[in-house]
């Protein structure tokens, strides 16, 4: 039997290239030898989302964005979180084998807390049950579906230790393989993508390089990159360079070893640099941002891939639980 590979993203905002080369490229090559899942997490999503149009938006988007960067919905189960609801039973069922202590752990919540300490705020302000109790949820996500391995960027990596704990905890109790032990797969050259400020590209930091961008938005983005205040004339070093590790991500070993030579010689400016980062950017960015123009254009298509594969998931789903509840002794 094939080993099946399932990752989620949620739909918080424009993906991004650091979703796309940490979590999208490499799921969508462990599609090519696994039996793929791939879905949008939605209910992750609503813990910060509370705008209804917003958040149904985030969704079309992240399908497209899926579609539009070469995802087949024939190869692929590919559907949205909320539409499988034995996800939400086997949330329930495995709350009772996770340590309370374990969520407390989680670098989320901690993060959290540790911000509003330091305002002087009460720790758990703003902080809902969804975010305290977020890598359950995300362990029923991967255990439900037998998961091998979970393609995701380093900052997941701890989600999917606590979804292995669980799984643990659940077999060690039934003295079985109730559930499936799943492993994080990190993609070590695009573990973290830089954002435009040298920081980890992400949402929450407000220092992303958006996929679909339109061309002028791109460039314009691109020329906002961090440098440092090394004059023209002066040898770079490639390899501490925002704009050269980006550069990597895109360019082929001819190009880079190109780029880095003219670094390393000094008389390249960083408007220079930048522009060639626009260059080979743009290039792979083009068809893609084609296509989920076309897809966006077409909200029932969508939909209707999104519940092809809903229908296709949800009988993995039910076998899931019913081994569960057979284990457990909770019949029927
Ligand atoms: P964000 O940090 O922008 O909110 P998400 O947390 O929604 O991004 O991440 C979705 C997926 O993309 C996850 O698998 C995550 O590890 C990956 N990812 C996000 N940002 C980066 C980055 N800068 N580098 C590598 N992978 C990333
Ligand atoms: N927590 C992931 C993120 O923030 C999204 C996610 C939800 C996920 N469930 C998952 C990723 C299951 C992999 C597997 O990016």
């Amino acid at each position: 039997m094939k080993k099946i590979s399932l990752t989620g993203i949620k739909p918080t905002g424009e993906l991004h290239i650091g979703n796309y080369f940490g979590a999208i490229k490499p799921a969508l090559e462990l599609a090519r030898e696994y039996d793929a899942r791939y879905f949008i997490a939605d209910y992750h999503a609503l813990n910060t989302i509370k705008d209804p149009r917003e958040l149904s938006a985030n969704i079309r988007a992240v399908a497209a964005g899926w579609l539009a960067a070469g995802l087949n919905p024939e190869e692929v189960i590919f559907y949205r979180q909320s539409s499988i609801p034995e996800t939400f039973e086997l949330t329930t069922m495995l709350m009772a084998f996770t340590a309370k202590g374990l969520m407390n752990r989680a670098h989320a919540y901690k993060a959290a807390v540790a911000e509003n300490t330091e305002k002087k705020d009460d720790p758990d302000a703003g902080i809902n049950m969804g975010l305290f109790t977020y890598p359950v949820l995300m362990a029923a996500d991967i255990i439900l579906f037998d998961s091998d391995v979970v393609p995701v960027g380093k900052d997941q990596v701890q989600h999917v230790e606590m979804a292995q704990d669980i799984a643990q905890a659940v077999n060690f109790n039934y003295k079985k393989e109730v559930l499936r032990v799943p492993e994080a797969s990190v993609r070590e050259n695009a573990a973290v993508v830089p954002g435009l400020d040298g920081r980890k590209m992400s949402k929450s930091y407000g220092n992303t390089i958006p996929i679909f961008a339109p061309e002028k938005e791109l460039r314009k983005l691109i020329m906002r990159i961090v440098t440092n205040s090394q004059g023209i004339e002066e040898p770079k070093d490639p390899e501490s360079s925002q704009i050269y590790l980006l550069y990597k991500l895109f360019a082929g070993p001819e190009e880079q070893a190109a780029l880095a030579a003219r670094y390393r010689a000094g008389g390249m400016g960083w408007g220079e640099a930048k522009e060639e980062l626009f260059r080979v950017i743009n290039r792979e960015l083009t068809p893609l941002r084609e296509r989920f123009n076309a897809l966006m254009d077409d909200p029932p298509g969508l939909d209707a891939v999104l519940a092809r594969g809903a229908e296709r998931a949800r009988p993995i789903a039910a076998r899931t639980v019913a081994r569960f509840r057979a284990a457990a002794g909770i019949d029927k």
